[in-house]
This record gives structure tokens, sequence and C-alpha cells, in this order.
């Protein structure tokens, strides 16, 4: 190799090993920001679940969040994925926190890791894996020893983690922030003096694990010090921090909203965010995250519930699928352009604000070095206003915000949009052939067919209605609670048969009722009423009849006081009711056999071998439990709409 060549790579070696160790840095805060070696910053962050999409998505998504202008990104950590058996850890793959991090590291972004390990998050109950529900004497989220022992395990096993990997701030690594908790300020008041001393328990146990960077929490208006408490919400611009000294940051920046089964696909306007970010800068922010930057997926059955969608989508500026909303995400880039353009002023000083007029507000950072950046606010949602500063004539759009680097030019106005409209549309173009290749007969679909009603050999039987969660451990979804009960020729219930009811109560979150194995009925809750009342007229004949009952979970709950004491399941009454008085036979107390989870999931389908998969062209239809498999592939286009011309077309296989 040539002596060039040589230094050539030295230099290229040089420059990577600089690109990625450039954190190395002291991280605290004042009033004004968090300091980043010696450093006032400005910092828009945006969240990234790294569960929520695949590795191989991971650096696409940085470099676009990159490309948007995030400085940092933010994530939670999810207990129930990392530690499903307890003790038995699994950091692999789509959960390999250390290689997300390192990802992060690499674009030269930094991280906001937030351990929870309470997380909420729209996550199979709230992130706790469900063995902590088994613990005795447990009780979540409170002054609790057993509940305090696991949180300080695992939060202690992640910062460790962090630490053995150099990943914080503190020691070369890009980790600035972490939180402890979730918003438990929304739910303290129901835990009372109990909840006091945990929040300051938490907090003494997230300073001792020593990460060399600040802990925030997040609603916590008691966070003590030096924690520092943070705002989530849709608008942040009027709150304040719990201290003086401490900086005011927005860790949840909603940017859309999550999906429910059964719920409107939500929608928030960019122009409506790039006003509420503007709108936190102008008011003294200095660090603004976007829940969420890019949603994606909850794969298997990690959503949360009830009722929480497989799409997490969540109208973010990048889509599920990691492609760049528009006019979304170039609006936003374009509003961060002009608050970074802003920073130096906006670090330096406190803000004063001359007066402009009713639903009118001027912000000016002025220093008496000569910088000097302003935001001009039309908070009224009415009228569009010509307003007057430094001399100045400016139209302030209804609900918007101007943004003045040099307190004289605008560069930005968030009602404004001159970002490209880039809709994406979806083509489906072709079924894939799956390696199997039986699979690609007919249409491309196979299927196998589920029994209904007890076929398992680990069954048992209990007098009784059995609480769901208690019993499946969330193993499954599903819990068959069966019963073969004998109706006497003479019973009063048999005489007018044609009013005879099943009624069944049920916690949630769905059910289908079998007799003598044919389907009765349905019923489902929602995502704000997930209990399940259904009367559905049967026909009952003289001898045995048996009566199979599948309850579901849709994801377990992950919010509110005590949440993880919210039961699902059949827990009763199950009635067989006449039209007469005295006519009702109670089943509850019956003997049932219980079973958790159907057949096809203990054959691991759809993963299960070609033999089991029937793949004849015409599918049945109308039959109540039945698996359908089909593997496709998706194209996109997409094209913009303001450059018809400049035709930008795109085809990506997933
Ligand atoms: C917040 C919570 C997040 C998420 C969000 C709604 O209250 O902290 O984890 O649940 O609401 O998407």
């Amino acid at each position: 190799m040539a002596s060039k060549e040589i230094l050539l790579l030295v230099l290229c070696w040089g420059f990577v090993v600089l690109a990625t160790t450039s954190f190395g840095a002291n991280v605290t805060y004042d009033h004004r920001a968090v300091v980043i070696g010696g450093k006032r910053r400005v910092l828009i962050s945006g969240s990234i679940h790294y569960p929520r999409s695949t590795p191989e998505m991971w650096p696409d998504l940085i470099q676009k969040s990159k490309d948007g202008g995030l400085d940092v990104i933010e994530t939670y950590v999810f207990w129930n994925l990392h530690e499903p058996v307890r003790n038995q850890y699994n950091f692999e793959g789509r959960y390999d926190l250390v290689k997300f991090v390192k990802l992060v590291a690499e674009a030269g972004l930094y991280a906001h890791l937030r351990i929870g390990p309470y997380v909420c998050a729209e996550w199979n109950f709230g992130g706790f894996p469900l063995w902590l529900h088994f613990i005795p004497g447990i009780q979540f989220r409170t002054d609790n020893e057993p509940f305090k022992a696991e949180m300080q395990r695992f939060t202690a096993k992640i910062v460790d983690m962090m630490k053995q990997e150099k990943l914080y701030a503190s020691q070369g690594g890009p980790i600035i922030l972490s939180q402890i908790e979730n918003e438990y300020g929304n739910i303290d008041s129901a835990y009372g003096a109990a909840g006091k001393s945990y929040i300051k328990w938490a907090a003494g146990m997230a300073l001792s694990l020593d990460t060399g960077v600040p802990w925030v929490m997040c609603q916590q208006s008691d966070a003590p010090d030096p924690i520092i408490n943070t705002c989530n919400g849709f608008y942040c611009d009027q709150f304040t921090p719990n201290s003086n000294n401490k900086p005011k940051m927005w860790t949840e920046n909603w940017s859309g909203w999550f999906l429910s089964f059964g719920g409107a696909v939500p929608y928030r306007p960019v122009e409506d965010l790039a006003f509420a970010v503007a709108r936190f800068f102008q008011r003294g922010g200095t660090f603004q995250n976007y829940y969420m930057y890019h949603g994606g997926t909850n794969f298997d059955r990690t959503s949360g519930g009830p009722f929480i969608s497989t799409s997490y989508d969540y109208d973010a500026p990048l889509d599920e699928y990691g492609l760049i909303r528009q006019p979304k995400w170039g609006h936003l880039k374009d509003l961060h352009k002009a608050i970074k353009l802003c920073e130096a002023a906006l670090v330096a000083t406190d803000p004063t604000y001359p007066s402009l007029g009713p639903n009118l507000e001027a912000t000016v950072y002025k220093t008496g070095s000569g910088l000097c950046s302003a935001f001009l606010a039309n908070i009224g949602t009415n009228s569009d206003v010509t307003v007057k500063f430094n001399g100045n004539s400016y139209l302030l759009p209804a609900w918007s915000v101007s943004i003045l680097p040099d307190c004289k030019n605008v560069v930005f106005n968030t009602a404004k949009i001159n970002s490209v409209t880039l809709v994406p549309s979806f083509s489906r173009q072709s079924l894939q052939v799956a390696a199997d290749s039986s699979d690609a007969i007919g249409s491309g679909w196979s299927y196998i067919n589920e029994p209904v009603g007890i076929s398992k050999d680990d069954a048992f039987t209990k007098p009784g209605l059995l609480e769901q969660i208690n019993t499946t451990a969330d193993q499954s979804d599903y819990l068959w609670y069966s019963l073969s009960t004998n109706i006497k020729a003479d019973e009063p219930l048999l005489e007018d048969g044609s009013k005879t009811v099943l009624h069944v109560q049920s916690l949630g979150h769905a059910l289908h009722a079998f007799i003598n194995g044919k389907l009765v009925g349905s019923g489902y809750g929602s995502s704000s009423n997930a209990k399940v009342t259904v009367d559905f007229p049967i026909a009952l004949a003289p001898g045995k009849n048996t009566f199979d009952l599948l309850s579901l979970t849709v994801g377990l709950q992950n919010y509110g006081a005590f949440y993880e004491k919210t039961g699902a399941g059949i827990t009763g009454p199950v009635q067989l009711k006449g039209s007469g008085n005295g006519t009702n036979i109670d089943l509850s107390s019956q003997q049932w056999t219980y079973q958790t989870g159907l057949k096809g999931e203990e054959l691991n389908f759809p993963s299960g071998s070609s033999t089991q998969w029937d793949s004849k062209s015409t599918l049945p239809k109308l039959q109540p439990l039945v698996w359908y498999k089909v593997i496709f592939i998706f194209h996109y286009i997409f094209y913009s709409v303001h450059q018809l011309k400049d035709l930008n077309v795109g085809i990506k296989n997933f």
C-alpha cells in the first residue's frame, strides 16, 4: 500500500473515531437550558421506540430524524421485552437497546433514555412483565418493598449495561438524559402518602445509580431536586418547572395520537404542531421532544390496551413504515432551522415581552453583545392581524408564530407551509410466493381450522368462573371456559325454548359463545369500556348441552392508578334465562374446564409447517374459528403534488 493511501486511511480512521466519540462531555443544567460540555443548548428531540421497528430500519429512521433537524432521539426501555421471565434477559434483534443507542451515536445524535421502568406508551401492561403481578404482597408504583426491589434491580441493570458500553455522555457516549417513572403526578393522589414517599424513593434510587447525566420526571410537579420536572401535552408553553434553577423542558409533544381498534385515525395538522413548538421556544423552552417522531408498529402481542391497534403510526413525521410524511416532516424541518438560527440569542438571555395587543405576543431575546431574535405570535383563532414591531409591519395569520432570528426578517411562520407535499400512494402489486410453494395456490391464502372447545392436554377443571389474567398469566390472549351440563326434559326453560337466552357478563375484552359446537354469538367492549354483557338467543335440547365460551384480551391495560388490578375474562354471571319467573339456571358456580391459549398457538402458527396449512383454492367462509395466512409484499409509489413536473418515484419492497 502506498504511503499516501496509508495516510488517507489513518486520517479516515481518525475521523470515524472523532465522529463517534465527540460526545465526551459533562451534562448539567441551569435555569435556561440543558448544558452540554459547558454550553447551553437548544435541543430538538424525537421519540423512536426501538422495538416498534426492525434493526434494519434503525439507521434509516435515525438518519431521517437527523435530516429533519433533530439533535436527540428519545426512547423508553421496555422491561417486559427484556425480562420476559424473571432473571432471564433478552436484548437480541428488535430488543437490542445497546445497538440502537450506538446507532444514534454513530449518526452524531444524542439520546434520552426513559427507563421508567413503568412506561405507559400504549404498551402491554405499561411495560411491566406479567410475572411482577404474581410476586407475593406486591403493589405497583407505590411505597411497597417487593415492588421497589424489582424496580431498582431492573433500573440498575439497564444503567449498568449503558455504563459498561460507555454510552452515557459523561463517559463519551450519546446519552445526555434519563427518565425515572412516567407521569406519576397524574395519578399519585390515588396512592396518598405512600405515593409521595415512593416518588422521593424513586428519585433517590435513580440518583444513586450515578449516571453522570441529569434525570427527569415528566408530569411530576413535586419532582425532588435535582431531578427536572418536565411537561407532556399538546401545548406546553404555559409550563414552568418547580424551581428557578431548572430549565423548561417538554418531553412529550404529541405529534398525533395513537389509534384504538374501532376509533378514528388520528391526525394533527402540522400547522398546529409547529405553532405549539414555536410557542414553547418563544416562551423560554429549550428542550422539546416529539412523541412520536416515528411511531411504528406494535408487533406480536405488545399493544397495550384495551384495544390499542397494532399500528402505532401516530401521524408522526415518519410514518409507520419509516417513510417521510409530508408536509409534516418538511415543515418541522424548516421550523427547526429557524429555531436554530435563534439558538445563540435564546440561550444567552431571558426574554422580554413588549406589548403588541390582545391575543398577540412579541418575545425578544436581546443580548448586550448585539444578538437579537424575536417571536411574534397571533394566538387568536379567527383573524389574521398585521402588527407593528420595531417600526416594521408584519402580517400574522390566525394561530401562528413568526420567527425573526435577527429581530427583523421573518424566516418562518408556523401557518405557512413551504415544504413539498409528497403523497405516498400504496398499491398492492403481487402476492409473494411463500417459501412453501403450496401457499401460493389460488389467491395465495391458506388456512387451518381451530377446534371449538378444549383441545389441549393442559386443560384443568375448577368450580366457578376464573378471572382471565390471573389464569393465563398473559401467555395467550385466549381462554376457553367450557362446561357440559344436563338439561332435564321437564326443565321449565325448555317449555318456551324460543325465548331462552344465554346471558354472559365479562370484564372484557371480547368473547365468542358456542353451544353444542355452534357459534351463538360474539361480543366485545371498547377502549373506553372493556366490559361485555351479552344475551344471545339460544335453543336448548333436553340432555347433555356443551357450553364453550372463548374469552379474549386485546392488549392489557397500560394506564391509570392501580391499573394492574383491572381484571378480564368471564367472571359472570353466566345464566340461562327464560321468559318466565324462576326459569333461570345459573351456571356460574358449576365445574368449568379451562384452557389457556388455542391449539393453533401451541402448534406455533402461523409459522407451522406446510402440511398443517391447507391451501385449497376455495377458503372456508363464515366459520367461526379459522386461522388464515397470506404473505405479501407491497410496493409504494410516491409523488409530489407541488412538483408534478419532477415526478419523484420510489419503489420499495417490504
Ligand atoms: C402519555 C404517556 C405516554 C403515552 C402518551 C400517549 O401520557 O406518558 O407513554 O402513553 O401519553 O400516547
